[in-house]
């Protein structure tokens, strides 16, 4: 079983890479399922996720390999329709490949995915969408059959901006006959990522980044060469590790323009956050100041995805920051970790309330999601002593490298073996 052990209590000082988003790869991933040719995904990061949604499309028959930092997918081979229990179990947003499937294939079948760590995962939103676009879903125990002899675009609305809906109607929209609008969509960067590759297939999709997409369907997609935007999540996480542990770090490849929620919070902590053409630059002076409230809130809100790692960089703030949880149910299952090394945080239903301590305390502590995960590396590089963090599992389901990525910002990091 492998863990990370983490020495904290010293500054950083370096510059890191920021790898391929893993958000954007997953959809992308799936949307090769339309194309007729190869496609190179470039810069694709090399997680857990990424290989799960290889091994999906290849149980469909696909060929994917990987050719140094990019990932060569040709769906020329497809023969089947049907994702199995154990690959859909993998990977939560596996759901993403209902659209494409249902629109190269005409019927899909793929069970439920339930719910997750961060509580439940409806997808009814998904489902719904697809049933305007013309599918027949018959979604009795647990399992998803799916037909559609043709798919007909139409105006659809979606009741809250759910970005796997989004994604998942974009898709099955390409493949429909006719115009598609998604009305209430979602808006984040990697919806963009989205339409752009689509785009780059021979696809005519425009108004990603807004909340109504449309989707010129029927057209053939080609292969191509795209790469993936940088992941704007991995960005926000080494941010917040400069902010925890103090110092300064260049993140090479990082976008302010997708981080802007992120960064404007930084700075209230009393964060020195400089964009410029090659990336960011963050530089923190002694303990952060206490923020005002923090509200999760679909993009371009502050990211859910973010919340636990800025809530471990405000451990040792000075003052008192509230957190309001607004996207999962089940999102603060890092606090009982954090607690552990001297944390003071009270959760109350969606709220938490981050008192800073002087100091922070190393020990054993054991990831309970991806994002919880990163978040107790970030505590702990401000923790004095030793961290041993387990279960990192989690961890690189979207992070392709923390350890070398923190070793590369100059934190005291490594990933070592142990007998349980
Ligand atoms: C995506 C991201 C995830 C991020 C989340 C919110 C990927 C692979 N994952 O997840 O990292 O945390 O966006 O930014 O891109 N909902 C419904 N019905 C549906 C779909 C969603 O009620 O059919 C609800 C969810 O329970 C949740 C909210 O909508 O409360 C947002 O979910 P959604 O935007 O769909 O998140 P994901 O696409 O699953």
């Amino acid at each position: 079983m492998s863990q990370l052990l983490i020495r904290g209590g010293r500054p950083l000082r370096g510059e890191v890479a920021i790898q391929g988003a893993k958000n954007s790869v997953l959809p992308i991933l799936a949307a090769t399922l339309l194309t007729a040719g190869q496609v190179e995904v470039r810069n694709c990061p090399r997680l857990r996720d990424v290989d799960a949604s290889v091994r999906i499309l290849q149980s469909l028959g696909c060929q994917a390999r990987w050719e140094g930092a990019s990932l060569l997918v040709d769906t020329a081979g497809l023969n089947g329709c049907a994702i199995s229990d154990t690959l859909m179990r993998e990977m939560r947003s596996s759901a993403i490949f209902l659209g494409a499937i249902l629109a190269r294939c005409g019927q899909a079948e793929l069970s439920y995915p339930g719910g997750c760590e961060l509580g439940p995962r409806p997808i009814d939103l998904h489902l719904n969408g697809l049933r305007e676009l013309g599918a027949e879903i018959d979604d009795s125990g647990g399992l998803l059959h799916c037909r559609a002899a043709r798919l007909q675009g139409r105006e659809l609305v979606l009741s809250l901006p759910s970005v796997g809906a989004t994604e998942n109607l974009m898709l099955a929209a390409c493949g429909a006959e006719g115009v598609t609008t998604i009305c209430n969509a979602a808006r984040e960067p990697e919806i963009g990522d989205l339409q752009d590759f689509l785009n780059a297939c021979g696809g005519k999709v425009s108004g990603a980044g807004t909340s109504a997409i449309t989707i010129e369907g029927g057209r053939q997609l080609h292969g191509c060469a795209y790469t993936v935007m940088p992941d704007r999540i991995a960005a926000a996480t080494y941010l917040c590790a400069v902010a925890s542990a103090g110092g300064e770090g260049f993140l090479r490849g990082a976008r302010e323009q997708h981080l802007s929620t992120v960064t404007a919070v930084l700075r209230e902590a009393g964060c020195d956050v400089r964009r410029s053409a090659e990336g960011i630059a963050c530089a923190c002076r002694g303990r952060p100041k206490a923020v005002r409230p923090v509200r999760t809130a679909p993009y371009p809100g502050f990211p859910t995805d973010a919340q636990a790692v800025l809530m471990a960089a405000l451990l040792r703030s000075r003052g008192t920051t509230v957190f309001e949880e607004n996207i999962f149910e089940n999102r603060y299952r890092h606090v009982d970790e954090l607690t552990r090394m001297g944390a003071d945080i009270r959760v109350a239903g969606r709220v938490a309330v981050v008192t800073g301590t002087e100091t922070l305390h190393g020990t054993n502590l054991r990831c309970t999601d991806l994002r919880g995960g990163a978040a107790l590396c970030v505590a702990a590089l401000a923790a004095e002593g030793q961290t041993h963090v387990s279960e990192i599992g989690h961890i690189d389901r979207g992070y392709q490298d923390i350890v070398g990525d923190l070793r590369d910002l100059g934190a005291d990091i490594a990933r070592i073996e142990t007998e349980e």
